[in-house]
């Protein structure tokens, strides 16, 4: 059930209105995560439609698990639809703490097993070996992301661009950027923030008063550094949807 939706548009210094930023509330982490996959849905359906074929971007992590589950059930096109990550854990991709594994075994099941799927890891012995091939998988995608799905941490994160690792939250000419282990965090591969930025539509999730504090501690700050979030939210490029449940 959406309680609320404001539409904020940014003003630039002229007062030209910019990027607009979507914030939809929702009662239960369930019904937001129904109203995401039902987004990401009738986005694939918008670009196949429009183009042939659709590109997704999906989140890792655990709330995921919550709209694959309905997302997959989706009445898709699917065999038009890429689906790659936002970020992946350096492990392999049968391990527990992929998110291919989780992307696999939770999303492309059924009707949407017919989706291509592009992977961030390629069995390289480090994420910074592995860049070049991963650069290459999704530049081979020869078409923008329509959709990114992000999740995202208390501390701020978004896919693996985290607080203190100011290489990986630059912008990049890359589209993917290696993150080092962290204490009690794997060696990523994340999508790099202009990847990010260049997509058709930014969709971020989260639920808990935790990160409700870190999503308004980064629109009060623009300093990246402490709150990649700031990232998307002080841009002028895409647009950028809110859904969250507190
Ligand atoms: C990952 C994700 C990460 C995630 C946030 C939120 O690989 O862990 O891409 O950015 O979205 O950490 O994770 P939860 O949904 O599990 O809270």
């Amino acid at each position: 059930m959406k309680f609320r939706r404001r539409l904020i548009l940014y003003k630039d210094d002229h007062g030209v209105i910019t990027v607009p930023l979507t914030e939809s509330d929702f009662a239960t982490i369930e019904a937001a995560a129904v109203a995401m996959a039902d987004k990401l849905a009738s986005v694939a359906r918008n670009s196949i439609s429009r183009d042939g074929q659709a590109v997704l971007a999906v989140s890792g992590g655990k709330t995921p698990l919550l709209v694959f589950s309905h997302l997959r059930q989706q009445d898709l096109d699917w065999s038009r639809v890429t689906v790659t990550l936002s970020d992946e854990r350096w492990v392999p991709a049968d391990h527990p703490d992929s998110n291919e594994n989780l992307v696999r075994t939770q999303l492309l099941q059924g009707p949407a097993s017919a989706a291509k799927f592009v992977p961030l890891f390629g069995g390289e012995a480090t994420p910074e070996i592995g860049l070049a091939a991963c650069e290459a998988r999704i530049s081979a995608m020869n078409r923008p992301i329509d959709a990114v799905y992000l999740g995202m941490g208390s501390d701020g994160h978004i896919a693996s661009l985290f607080p203190g690792e100011p290489a990986a939250l630059r912008s990049h000419r890359t589209k993917c950027v290696a993150v080092p282990a962290a204490q009690d965090r794997r060696p990523r591969l994340s999508l790099s923030i202009n990847t990010i930025l260049k997509a058709r539509e930014i969709l971020l999730l989260y639920a808990g008063q935790d990160k409700h504090i870190a999503y308004l501690n980064a629109k009060e700050t623009e300093d990246s550094s402490n709150n990649p979030l700031s990232l998307i939210l002080f841009q002028q490029e895409t647009p950028v949807s809110v859904l969250r449940a507190q």
